[in-house]
């Protein structure tokens, strides 16, 4: 069975720090696909949580939250993330934002909010969307899905020099300890915790220059597209 490449639907799941955003980026850039960055709708919503003083803890208001809430995205690199209209691209980078993200998504009615969104979004098709449960849970039936993994020391390595790059001081065990923490909550959680869908291709970034890791990708996309 191909299909058109515009309407095409590739999901790439994965721990944290295996580059599912350079490559799921690089990837809609070269087709020409939207890119739906998942974890940024989880960081608008817990931004608009913290401005409405709803605790972290309080997953029910927050998922209501999301009724009036509208989180769209522009093109670029960053990619612009509007929360209701207004540009927080850099304001949902920060350290308490990224907390209160993960604080938020281990509620059941956030993800269910988000992962509605989510799915009207991705019916659209030609898009490539990456999260934690892209394969698992928002498109179970994606054309292409893609679980990117890599060693905890090749990710905490990758994850370490991003951080020199952007200028901030990180020390390599501190951010292998973090990663270690991440894994463990992603793994252990009640909902959508991250496991390898039985129809994933598993691709190995670690080592691997990225250029590399999207050629196997568009690889993998010829073979389901006419
Ligand atoms: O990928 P990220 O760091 O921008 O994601 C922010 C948080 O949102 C992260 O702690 C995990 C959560 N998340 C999720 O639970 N499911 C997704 N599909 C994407 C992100």
């Amino acid at each position: 069975m191909s299909k058109d490449i515009s309407k095409i639907v590739v999901a790439i799941d994965g721990p944290a720090g295996a580059g599912k955003s350079t490559v799921s980026k690089a990837l809609a850039r070269d087709l020409q696909l939207s890119y739906l960055d998942t974890g940024a709708m989880y960081r608008a919503l817990a931004l608009k949580a913290s401005r409405e003083n709803l605790r972290s803890d309080a997953g029910e208001e927050i998922g209501k939250l999301m009724e009036n809430t509208e989180i769209t995205f522009g093109t670029g690199d960053p990619q612009p993330v509007f929360l209701d209209g207004e540009d927080v691209t850099s304001l949902i980078r920060t350290p308490e934002i990224s907390e209160a993200a993960s604080a938020i998504s281990a509620h059941t009615p956030v993800r269910k909010a988000l992962v509605a969104r989510q799915q009207k979004l991705v019916a659209i098709g030609g898009v490539i969307l990456e999260g934690r449960d892209a394969t698992t849970v928002i498109a179970p039936n994606a054309d292409v899905k893609v679980f990117l993994t890599a060693s905890l020391e090749e990710r905490a390595k990758r994850r370490t020099i991003e951080f020199d790059q952007k200028g901030q001081a990180s020390d390599f065990r501190e951010v292998r300890q973090q990663i270690q923490l991440r894994d463990h909550r992603d793994i252990t959680r009640d909902d959508s915790p991250l496991t390898v869908a039985p129809d994933a291709h598993i691709v190995e970034s670690g080592g691997v220059p990225v250029e590399l890791v999207v050629q196997k990708l568009k690889e993998l996309i010829n073979n389901v597209v006419n």
